[in-house]
């Protein structure tokens, strides 16, 4: 296994650029077994969860291959089988969104329950849920979702759950129902902007789907989807992930990008701390702000602060001016790295589905262990600004996510380097 050691206190300065968003790149690589023909697809980040997707459709019959380094070329004509396997489904909870696809195309399904993560539980209901309303017949056997369905017809439906819109509900149920009989509204459903690219990736193929960024979507089925080349967003978790770091450590970090929308709710949140930021059409640039004003942050689905962003701000807020308190209303358990971060002397206070922060002066390197992609990146940040040696273990988690993570903070001037843990 390999760890990342970071030596704290370079000041960052300059310009980095997001790979492709993974969370547009999965649900879109899958929504390309809905097509018979092939698909091409641009700027897919070369990380951990795309090999697994990869695998899980090569598993399924589709051939899917790298034609550049970030360009996939997918041909899903031979998709036959309708098992997803329990090997690949445990390694990445996104492999449910093959789901909708295959009982699209092959009336059948046979997908290992996800299971939870290390934040908590992942159910699946509202996915459960709108496959039914299409007229899915589902069981429960031996850890497997089973589905069944005669053919599937359009239907409304509400897939909000007590959290809240599902991402992934609403993705598996779009694209089940770009090729059902007849027209299907969802209402409550997510308004990520991956939900925007899904809809636009369905309709650049053939599909007739409308309303996505709202939380009402309405898919017209069609008889059949063709083939289609397109250009994946890019990453704004990852281009956030970066503001923080720039934050933290920088003099000045310019990110490559249009994210004054998609990461609206999060520029919000780092002028909040003082920090200073210039946002324009193609780049956001952060100014350092090393000891940040306290912040309540309190996550919530988009157009909200998303979760997927308060590891990084938890890293960030530790050296606050003052107590911050972030609540996760999405995953009240996702915190692991609250623990990992009081081993280099933060203060933080958990309280069910709360953090407070009491911000200290300064921090110091110390072995960390990460434990999921979001909660890992918070460590690296940290190690960026504790005083010493940060060696962050088990970066597997980090890879999944994040492409060349230490090569990006390094040309910001991070010192900072992988290798083989002892
Ligand atoms: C997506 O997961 C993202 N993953 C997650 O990002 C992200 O944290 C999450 O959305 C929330 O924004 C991908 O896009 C691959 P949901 P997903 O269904 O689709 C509850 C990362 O770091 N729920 O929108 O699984 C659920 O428990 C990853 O890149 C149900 O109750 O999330 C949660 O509280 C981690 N029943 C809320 O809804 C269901 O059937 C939102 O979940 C489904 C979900």
């Amino acid at each position: 296994m390999e760890k990342i050691i970071i030596v704290g206190g370079n000041v960052l300065r300059g310009k980095v650029k997001p790979s492709g968003s993974k969370n547009s790149a999965l649900p879109i690589m899958a929504a390309s077994l809905l097509s018979t023909e092939p698909i091409i697809l641009h700027h897919v980040p070369r990380l951990v969860d795309i090999e697994t997707m990869a695998q899980v459709m090569e598993v399924l019959g589709a051939k899917v291959e790298w034609t550049g380094d970030h360009d996939l070329r997918i041909d899903p004509v031979g998709l036959s089988s309708y098992e997803a396997p329990y090997d690949l489904v445990r390694r990445m909870r996104a492999s449910i969104y093959v789901l909708g696809p295959l009982i699209a195309r092959l009336k059948k399904a046979k997908v290992s329950l996800p299971g939870g993560c290390s934040f908590g539980p992942r159910p699946v209901d509202l996915h459960l849920k709108g496959i039914e309303a299409l007229g899915g017949k589902v069981s429960l056997e031996h850890g497997y979702i089973m589905v069944n369905a005669d053919e599937l017809v359009g239907a409304k439906m509400n897939l909000a759950g007590a959290s809240g819109p599902s991402r992934g509900a609403s993705s598996n149920v779009m694209m089940a129902a770009s090729l059902a009989e007849g027209v299907t509204v969802i209402n409550g459903a997510a308004q990520e902007p991956e939900l925007i690219q899904l809809q636009d990736f369905i309709n650049s193929m053939g599909g007739k789907v409308s309303g996505a960024g709202s939380d009402k979507l309405t898919i017209e089925g069609v008889s059949q989807l063709k083939g289609s080349e397109f250009e994946i967003m890019d990453d704004y978790i990852e281009a956030g992930t970066y503001l923080v770091a720039g934050a933290m450590a920088g003099e000045v970090v310019t990110v490559e990008g249009d994210f004054s929308t998609n990461l609206k709710p999060v520029l919000a949140s780092l002028e909040e701390t003082g920090a200073r930021l210039e946002v324009s059409e193609g780049k956001v640039t952060v100014h350092g702000n090393p000891r940040p004003n306290a912040v309540n942050i309190t996550t919530a689905p988009y157009p909200g602060f998303p979760t997927d962003m308060q590891a990084q701000m938890m890293a960030y807020l530790c050296r606050g001016r003052g107590t911050s308190v972030i609540r996760d209303t999405i995953y009240p358990d996702r915190f692991n790295h609250a623990q990992e971060l009081l081993r280099l002397g933060a203060d933080i206070v958990r309280e069910d589905g709360s953090a407070f922060i009491n911000g200290v002066e300064e921090l110091s390197g110390a072995y960390l262990m990460a434990s999921d992609l979001r909660a890992s990146a918070a460590l690296i940040l940290a190690g960026l600004v504790a005083r010493g040696e940060t060696h962050v273990r088990r970066i597997y988690h980090i890879d999944r996510g994040y492409e060349r993570i230490e090569e990006k903070l390094g040309q910001l001037g991070a010192e900072i380097r992988r290798e083989e843990e002892e």
